[in-house]
């Protein structure tokens, strides 16, 4: 399978969560992203057991695969990440990050993810500690910061839990990503990006709005001026 990378570290990207998107037009939801330039788009998994919703599977990202060329961040907020994991991968997942909060050994799920040929991330959810991640942080290609409880778009940001982004990028350096999942907007990337976040995830603040280039270019300004 022909993988797509992340982008560099380094750069800053703009993520649209397509959990804010018309599900029943994402093709046309993605172009209508990644003809502003957008080059990583962000799938949110649920299964119903770790958080309180339930999303999209391997079939779907399968379709999502043959609409883009835009790079697939896959978010699984689901327990047993070891079973769906290849799935994932075999449906065009270019990046996948699980919640350490699921899986005994961190460390030996991010080399069986690479094995399968896709970059890495680990995230931890609001009232998880930085301690949790901080050993398997530097072997991964991204670490996401939860800025809300995982489940479902439009929630309130919450800063606390951004704040956490500063200890991280201690530990990582500068050539991990850390991305920021939840209430982003052109206020709150501001102030993520000040706390070291290079990432940035928006559902609501993007497909939540009826001109989704203006809406990129509000916090694509933001990150610039921030
Ligand atoms: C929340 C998801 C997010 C969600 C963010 O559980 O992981 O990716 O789409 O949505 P907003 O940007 O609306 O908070
Ligand atoms: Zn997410």
């Amino acid at each position: 399978m022909n993988r797509r990378r992340l982008p560099k570290a380094g750069t800053y990207q703009i993520v649209p969560s397509v959990l804010s998107a018309d599900f029943a037009n994402l093709a046309q939801e993605i172009a209508e992203v990644t003809a502003t330039g957008i080059e990583v788009v962000h799938l949110d998994v649920m299964d119903g057991h770790f958080v309180p919703n339930i999303t999209v599977g391997p079939p779907v990202v399968a379709w999502i695969r043959k609409c883009t060329n835009a790079v697939l961040d896959t978010h699984l907020m689901i327990t047993n990440p070891e079973k769906y994991a290849e799935r994932f991968a075999e449906a065009g997942s270019d990046h996948i990050t699980f919640h350490v909060e699921t899986v005994d050994d961190p460390a030996a799920f991010v080399r069986y993810l690479r094995g399968l040929g896709v970059t890495v991330g680990v995230t931890l959810n609001p009232d998880t500690p930085v301690e949790a991640v901080e050993a398997v942080a530097p072997l991964c290609d991204m670490v996401l910061v939860m800025t809300v409880n995982p489940g479902f778009g439009g929630q309130s940001f919450m800063d606390d839990a951004a704040r956490k982004c500063i200890r991280l990028r201690q530990i990582v350096g500068p050539d991990v990503r850390i991305e920021v999942d939840g209430g982003i907007d052109p206020t709150t990337a501001g102030i993520v990006k000040g706390y070291g976040a290079d990432t940035f995830v928006a559902g609501n603040a993007i497909f939540g709005q009826s001109d989704r280039p203006a809406a990129i270019a509000a916090i694509r300004t933001a990150i610039e001026k921030g």
